[in-house]
């Protein structure tokens, strides 16, 4: 199975991308870490410790960053929920899973450590990895490839041009990005096609116990309108480490806007190549929503 990290701020659509990592034997989840992202990094570390203690599952985690790099941290609540994770009552969070060191610490030790690389799977806003490439640069060759929900190919869902995840912190995404280190980014623009529909919460809910749980939380996600659709922007990524046929990929190079006076947390992808810069991207630019749907049914399936 490929090594992951994964860094994350749950958030609903966070919940289902655990869920479908915890669950699939493709994958080894080796370290959770948490960043200020949807709600506040001990908000968010309470919900991953909850998910874990419903399925019991040991994988440590490590408290991350409370703050973006340079700016004021920004929140998502208003999709969420004020826990982050609205609408279902979980049994205790399992404390003793929380490692003494700080996320980036952990993060470096499992990379030095393991004998194979590792993939660092990134769900919320980007400012431990950034801290971590800065930290120890060494830790670059030991990583596989960083594989975010990040960034849009035009419009926004935080600001006109900015996708939340890169306008928390527009900084910790540059550096990211300028890492030369194998970087995919699943867009904004694939997680809106990427849609559990009213029917598919109906056939989870009757599923498994995983897939009551989710059907509960998704009443609360975005206020509890399901009708259009729900978003799995997280769920993607895990869906592309797994079944990358489903999804369009276009190498290009991209930058992260942290200067614009109106498009700060943009991301420019250069995909006619007007900067005339070398490619630093693998950019996710169209999924087959059929798939995708069929894909996370199934995902809930394995969550047993
Ligand atoms: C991203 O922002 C968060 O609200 C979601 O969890 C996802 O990671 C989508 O823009
Ligand atoms: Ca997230």
């Amino acid at each position: 199975p490929r090594k992951i990290i994964i860094d994350t701020d749950p958030g609903i659509d966070d919940a289902v991308a655990i869920a479908a990592a915890l669950f699939d034997e493709r994958l080894d989840v080796k370290l959770f870490t948490t960043v200020a992202g949807n709600v506040g990094v001990d908000k968010v570390t309470k919900n991953l410790l909850k998910l874990l203690a419903f399925w019991d599952k040991g994988v440590p985690v490590a408290i991350g960053s409370d703050r973006p790099l340079l700016r004021e941290a920004i929140n998502a609540s208003d999709i969420h929920g004020s826990t982050g994770m609205d609408g279902y009552e979980f049994p205790e969070s399992k404390y003793e899973l929380l490692t003494k060191n700080h996320a980036v610490i952990e993060m470096y030790k499992v990379l030095m450590e393991s004998k194979e690389k590792t993939t660092i799977v990134g769900i919320g806003p980007l400012t431990n990895t950034a801290l971590l490439l800065r930290l120890y640069p060494e830790c670059a060759e030991r990583i596989e490839e960083l594989v975010i929900m990040g960034g849009s190919l035009g419009r926004g869902n935080y600001g006109v041009l900015s996708e939340f995840n890169i306008a928390a912190d527009p900084e910790a995404a540059k550096i990211v990005f300028e890492s030369k280190i194998a970087l995919t980014m699943v867009s904004l623009d694939v997680g809106e096609k990427a849609l559990v529909l009213p029917e598919d919460c109906d056939k989870i809910q009757k599923m498994n116990k995983t897939g009551d749980m989710i059907a509960q939380l998704f009443q609360h996600y975005r206020g509890g309108n399901l009708e259009t659709g729900l978003k799995m922007y997280d769920g993607c990524v895990i869906a592309y480490l797994l079944e990358p046929e489903m999804f369009e990929v276009k190498e290009s190079y991209v930058a992260v806007e942290t200067q614009g006076t109106l498009t700060s947390g943009a991301t420019l992808v250069d995909l006619e190549g007007y900067l005339s810069k070398e490619v630093n991207c693998r950019v996710c630019v169209d999924v087959d929503e059929k798939q995708f749907g069929q894909w996370f049914l199934e995902a809930i399936r394995k969550c047993d």
